[in-house]
């Protein structure tokens, strides 16, 4: 199996793809590492232990990273899980000793895959401090796309900074909103998942019918996480690009493979099966 760790904002996306990772024998979950974005970083780690803890996955540690202003609620709600982190178990205090950096500088092996799904302040500490990461996905950036302000996504935006340092220096492929706005959990399939994940989904989707964008909410997270388990669901294509320094992707001369295109129908049963009970 490939060593998967995950760095994570949960986040009910996040919820979805930690869920998808521990569920998949093809990969081998060594690690969350915690981040602020969604919510501030107490509520993110605490999430992350209290799924591990639902999902019978209590031997995974958790490490805390990097804290920060957090400002997603109106999507994840105030406690990042749309209101209902109270219906997971809330019995597993383990916290690694380590903090996230020191956790990556010491469980990555030349084979790990890191997937980094919440804002890259942990990432780009990691990198400054000369980690290597062999194969690091990114959900993050939008090209000419936004979602936080008009040419900005969220983890981009939350640590612009970070975002630079992942794209100037960390070899990632980049997962976009271009791709993932595309990647919709509708009303159906949320019927057929887990019910306790789909009940995590009540504010995003609330916050999706006011926008009245879509029926269902973006699975950006998932998305990234099942390219860790099954590479090549994902097609890339090799991009020149930057960060600005608002968080908004562009054009640049960093080479970064960006994922453009899946076999969603494909993608979404694949989801289906692994989220379902
Ligand atoms: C990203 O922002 C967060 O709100 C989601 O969990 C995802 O990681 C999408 O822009
Ligand atoms: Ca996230």
């Amino acid at each position: 199996a490939i060593p998967l760790i995950i760095d994570t904002d949960p986040g009910v996306d996040d919820a979805f793809a930690i869920a998808l990772a521990a569920r998949s024998p093809e990969v081998e979950l060594k690690g969350l590492t915690t981040v602020f974005g969604n919510v501030a970083l107490d509520l993110t780690t605490r999430n992350a232990q209290r799924l591990l803890s639902y999902l019978g996955r209590k031997d995974v540690p958790v490490a805390r990273g990097a804290e920060g202003p957090s400002g997603a609620a109106d999507v994840h709600g105030e406690d990042g899980l749309g209101g209902q982190a109270h219906t997971l178990p809330d019995d597993n205090e383990i916290i690694d000793p380590d903090d996230a950096v020191q956790f990556l500088e010491y469980t990555v092996t030349p084979d790990t895959t890191v997937a980094a799904i919440g804002p890259l302040t942990n990432i780009a500490n990691a990198l400054e401090s000369g980690i290597v990461f062999p194969r690091l996905i990114v959900m993050g950036g939008g090209l000419g796309l936004g979602n936080t302000t008009e040419r900005a996504e969220f983890n981009f935006w939350a640590d612009p900074e970070a975002a630079q340092v992942v794209i100037r220096k960390g070899n990632p492929i980049v997962v976009p909103l271009n791709l993932t706005h595309r990647c919709i959990a509708d009303t159906e399939f949320l019927a057929r998942v887990d019910p306790v994940l789909s009940n995590l989904t009540g504010t995003y989707r609330a916050y999706m019918e006011n926008r009245s964008e879509n029926q269902g909410i973006y699975v950006h997270d998932a998305v990234a996480v099942a390219e860790a388990i099954i590479p090549g669901t994902l097609k890339l294509k090799s991009h020149l690009l930057d960060v600005d320094d608002e968080g908004a992707l562009i054009e640049g001369k960093h080479q970064v493979e960006v994922a453009e295109d899946t076999d969603w129908p494909a993608l979404r049963a694949f989801m289906e099966q692994r989220l379902s009970v």
